[in-house]
C-alpha cells in the first residue's frame, strides 16, 4: 500500500498547525475527504444542481438518476438485497432517531405488553438516548448488556436479557471509545430465537470493515457517511424491505406522500416513505464517490494497515508511567483510549495539539462507559488508511513530553 500516494488524495492533511505538521488522529470524530469526494460535490453545484423526483426538465431528471444510482451503489457496498432497502439519511444519528420513533408507534398500536429495548453498555448517546427516551415515555424499560474489564460483551447476560422479552436490540458493531468489535453476527441469531429485530450501530465499522447486512442478517444496519470518507450531512440506514414496510413514517412533508386530502393522506413506496423533504443529493453523490474510492483499494490491506498502526502505538504507549489502556478486547478496531495517572485527559489533549497531534479527549459521547470504569474522560486516538508509523513514532513522543510536564 503506498500510503504517500493516499495521503496526495487529502490536501487537508499537508499542513502545519502551531508550526508543527498536523498529524490527525481523530478518524473515528470524522475522516478526512479526498479530493474526488469533493470535487464530485462540487461538480454537483456546477453543473447538476436541481431538486429531485419533481421536475420533467433535463436537469431534474440527471440529479434523479444520479441520486438513485448513488443508492443502488450503497446497497450494493453493504450488500443489501435492493436499493429501496437504503434509506438516505443526515447519518447515524437521525438514521437511530427514525427506527426509534417509527417502532414507538408501531409498537404502541400491535402490542400490549412493557415497551422494552436492549442496547448494551457501550453505546455512542445516539444509540441510547433516543431508545432511552423512547420506553421512557411509556413507562418501559431499557435492559443494558454490561460488559467486563476489558471491554467485552457479557453474552450470558445477554441472552437472559432476551428473554426478558425486549422489542429491539440496538448494539454498536464497533464502540467508539473501546475499539471493541462486538460479535454482532452471533448476537443477530441469538436474537432472533426470540423473534426480535436486530439494529446495529456501524458507525465506526463500515470505513474500516466489509460489510455485508445479508450474511449479519440484521434488521437494520445505519451509519454515516463523514466517518466513511464522505461529506457531512450524509448517511444511511438499511432495512430489510419487510420492516421497512411494516414501519410507520418517521417525518412528514413532500415526497414521502402518495395521494393527499384535507381528510387524508396515503404515504409513497419505499425508499420515498422515510424521505420527507429535499435530501442531500451532493452529499449523496459525494458519498458514492467515497464508496468508489474506498472499492478501489485493497480493504484487506487497508484494514492491516490501520491495525499495524494500532499495535505500534500499543506496544510504544505501554512504555509510559501510569499509563492505563480503557479497552483491551481481543477483538479490536483501530482505535487506542487511555488514561495516565494524575493527568487529566483534557490537558494531555491540549498539550499535544500544541505539538500538531490531534487527538480526542473527554467522554467522546458515551458517559456511561465512563461512568463503568469510573473515569472522567480519557484520551482516543483512533485511525484511518492514510496515518504513518512516524505519526505513530511523533504521536507517542508527543504523549511522552505531556506526561513529564504535567507530573
Ligand atoms: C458508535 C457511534 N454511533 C453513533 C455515532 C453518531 O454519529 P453521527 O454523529 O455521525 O450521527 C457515533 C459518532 O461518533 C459513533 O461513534
Amino acid at each position: 500500500m503506498n500510503i504517500n500516494e493516499i495521503r496526495r488524495k487529502f490536501p487537508v492533511l499537508d499542513q502545519q498547525v502551531y508550526g508543527k505538521p498536523l498529524v490527525y488522529l481523530d478518524n473515528a470524530a470524522t475522516t478526512q475527504k479526498p479530493l474526488c469526494v469533493i470535487e464530485r460535490e462540487r461538480d454537483y453545484y456546477l453543473h447538476e444542481n436541481c431538486n429531485i423526483h419533481r421536475g420533467v426538465h433535463y436537469l431534474s431528471q440527471k440529479a434523479t438518476e444520479a441520486y438513485e444510482h448513488a443508492r443502488q451503489t450503497v446497497a450494493d457496498f453493504v450488500h443489501a438485497k435492493e436499493a429501496r432497502e437504503i434509506i438516505f439519511t443526515r447519518g447515524t444519528t437521525e438514521s437511530l432517531n427514525l427506527l426509534a420513533t417509527s417502532f414507538e408507534h408501531l409498537l404502541l398500536s400491535t402490542s400490549n405488553s412493557q415497551l422494552k429495548v436492549l442496547v448494551t453498555s457501550m453505546e455512542h448517546h445516539s444509540n441510547l438516548v433516543p431508545w432511552q427516551q423512547m420506553v421512557q415515555r411509556h413507562h418501559g424499560q431499557l435492559l443494558v448488556v454490561p460488559m467486563d474489564d476489558k471491554g467485552v460483551l457479557d453474552l450470558n447476560r445477554y441472552e437472559e436479557l432476551l428473554k426478558e422479552g425486549p422489542k429491539v436490540v440496538s448494539i454498536a458493531h464497533i464502540s467508539n471509545v473501546l475499539g471493541t468489535i462486538n460479535p454482532v453476527k452471533e448476537m443477530v441469531k441469538m436474537a432472533h430465537q426470540y423473534n426480535i429485530p436486530v439494529v446495529i450501530d456501524g458507525a465506526q465499522s463500515i470505513a474500516h470493515h466489509p460489510i455485508d447486512v445479508q450474511d449479519l442478517d440484521c434488521d437494520f444496519f445505519v451509519f454515516s457517511g463523514h466517518k466513511m470518507y464522505a461529506p457531512m450531512g450524509i448517511g444511511g440506514l438499511y432495512g430489510k424491505a419487510d420492516w421497512l414496510e411494516k414501519l410507520p413514517p418517521y417525518q412528514f412533508g413532500g415526497e414521502m406522500v402518495d395521494t393527499v386530502s384535507f381528510e387524508k393522506t396515503t404515504f409513497n413506496v419505499l425508499p420515498y416513505k422515510f424521505e420527507a423533504g429535499t435530501p442531500n443529493v451532493g452529499a449523496a453523490l459525494g458519498l458514492e464517490t467515497a464508496i468508489q474510492f474506498l472499492q478501489s483499494l485493497d480493504r484487506k490491506e487497508v484494514e492491516a494497515h490501520e491495525i499495524l498502526l494500532l499495535q505500534k502505538t500499543i506496544q510504544q504507549l505501554s512504555e509510559i508511567d501510569g499509563i492505563h489502556f480503557i479497552g483491551e478486547a481481543e477483538q479490536r478496531s483501530g482505535l487506542v483510549s487511555f488514561v495516565i495517572d494524575g493527568i487529566h485527559p483534557y490537558d494531555l489533549g491540549t498539550i499535544i495539539d500544541k505539538m500538531g497531534v490531534a487527538v480526542r479527549t473527554g467522554h467522546h459521547c458515551a458517559e456511561p462507559v465512563m461512568t463503568r470504569f469510573n473515569l472522567p474522560g480519557t484520551v482516543r486516538a483512533s485511525f484511518a488508511m492514510y496515518n504513518t508509523m512516524e505519526e505513530v513514532d511523533v504521536f507517542v513522543k508527543a504523549v511522552q513530553r505531556a506526561a513529564t510536564m504535567l507530573r
